[in-house]
């Protein structure tokens, strides 16, 4: 007993080993996982049809911080300043409950099993096709982290001021191309973005006192009409003219000068990205296969870290010291083995 029990905890945090991702990966210990976070995506959908758009952009939050680990979904502890209160997240990021229902409803049909970081992979896959975009297998199997760090998102994720060149070279790091960088961001099909991300852009681009002139100029009166100077920054607009709708009009709207965000428009302003632009904007089908590519190896995107299935998404498992006799029930011990 005592070594089944050891050898349960040692499987039941992973130490630094990377996970090998694979479709299917639920296949014999959940096999209704998939359709257990697509059932709840759907009645997200019908709640609030936004509130897709802000899980799927969970995905790019969750994997560009310490790859796709869930670490984002970490509440702030006495002794961890953890990322929901970053510069990019705090006061944006939202519809995180979508997450907790996905995860109690795993909870009761396979309890222990799904990762958060998987939660999302699959949540974000399903925001996607359920608002008329691609539909498309995900590989599964990564586990969730037991730390989260603030600084770590400030130090990467990047503003809405950002321009094309910054975000070749940022995405690169990731080993995304610009390809990748520009139909990645064909995400901003969906969803919404506050006046706070665009005043500088209406009213004092790059310190000049003056709007982004590549701003269209009936586009921008209705920008200025949404946002006026003193305007409560936290009022929405959307980020494409469709914005239920996945599909290719955010790029139409980038080449008509109507883009939402300077990261948006400067997509078509730089000669490097300019091209994907024009080719998303003029063929949904290639924006789509380029889309679904990106998602793909954003989703790969991992780094060597201990790591565990969560039972709550907002909070790492306490962990009980291994010397203790009574540290698990045997029912819970039996549950973890199986799962491992
Ligand atoms: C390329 C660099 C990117 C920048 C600079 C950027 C920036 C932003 C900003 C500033 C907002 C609005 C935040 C607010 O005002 O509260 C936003 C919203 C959004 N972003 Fe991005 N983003 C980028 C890439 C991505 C990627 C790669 C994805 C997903 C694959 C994504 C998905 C979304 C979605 C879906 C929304 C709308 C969320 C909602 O309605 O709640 N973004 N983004
Ligand atoms: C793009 O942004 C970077 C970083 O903010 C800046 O250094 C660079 O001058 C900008 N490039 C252009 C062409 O505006
Ligand atoms: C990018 O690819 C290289 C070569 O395959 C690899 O060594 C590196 O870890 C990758 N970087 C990321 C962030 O995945
Ligand atoms: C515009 O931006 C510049 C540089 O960031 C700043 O010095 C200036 O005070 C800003 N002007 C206004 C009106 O906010
Ligand atoms: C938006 O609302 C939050 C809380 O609801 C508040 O703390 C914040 O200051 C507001 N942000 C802006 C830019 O007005």
């Amino acid at each position: 007993m005592t070594s089944l029990f050891s050898l349960c905890l040692l499987q039941y945090i992973r130490i630094g080993a990377v996970a090998q991702l694979r479709p299917h990966y639920y296949s014999e210990t959940c096999s209704e996982a998939e359709s257990v976070v697509r059932d709840v995506m759907k009645e997200a959908l019908i709640r609030e049809a936004r509130s897709l758009a802000s899980v799927m952009r969970f995905q790019f939050h969750d994997c560009f911080v310490n790859g796709c680990d869930a670490s984002m979904l970490l509440d702030d502890t006495p002794t961890m300043l953890g990322e929901k209160l970053a510069l990019a997240n705090i006061n944006s990021l939202r519809s995180y409950e979508v997450v907790d229902e996905a995860k109690e409803a795993l909870e009761k049909v396979c309890p222990g099993v799904v990762s958060c970081a998987d939660i999302i992979i699959m949540a974000s896959r399903d925001a996607v096709a359920l608002t008329g975009g691609p539909d498309w297998g995900v590989k599964l199997g990564r586990l969730d982290s037991l730390s989260a760090s603030q600084e770590a998102s400030d130090n990467v994720m990047p503003s809405p001021r950002a321009n094309a060149t910054f975000l070749i070279d940022l995405f690169a790091k990731f080993n995304l191309s610009a390809k990748d960088l520009v139909a990645l961001s064909g995400s901003h099909s969906i969803g919404q973005a506050r006046c706070f991300s665009i005043m500088f852009r209406l009213y004092n681009q790059s310190g000049t006192a003056r709007p982004d002139p590549a701003i269209e100029p009936k586009f921008r009166e209705k920008l200025n009409k949404l946002c006026p100077l003193n305007v409560d920054q936290n009022i929405t607009g959307d980020l494409d003219a469709t914005p239920v709708v996945f599909d290719n009009q955010y790029f139409k709207d980038l080449v008509s000068g109507s883009g939402f965000l300077n990261s948006d428009q400067t997509l078509f302003t730089f000669p490097e990205t300019k091209g994907f632009v024009q080719q998303f904007s003029s063929d949904q089908e290639e924006f789509f296969k380029a889309f679904v590519e990106g998602m793909i190896k954003m989703g790969d995107l991992q780094v060597e870290q201990p790591g565990e299935v969560r039972r709550n998404c907002r909070v790492v498992n306490s962990h009980r010291p291994a010397s203790a006799n009574t540290c698990m029930s045997i029912e819970e011990m039996v549950n973890v083995c199986m799962k491992t």
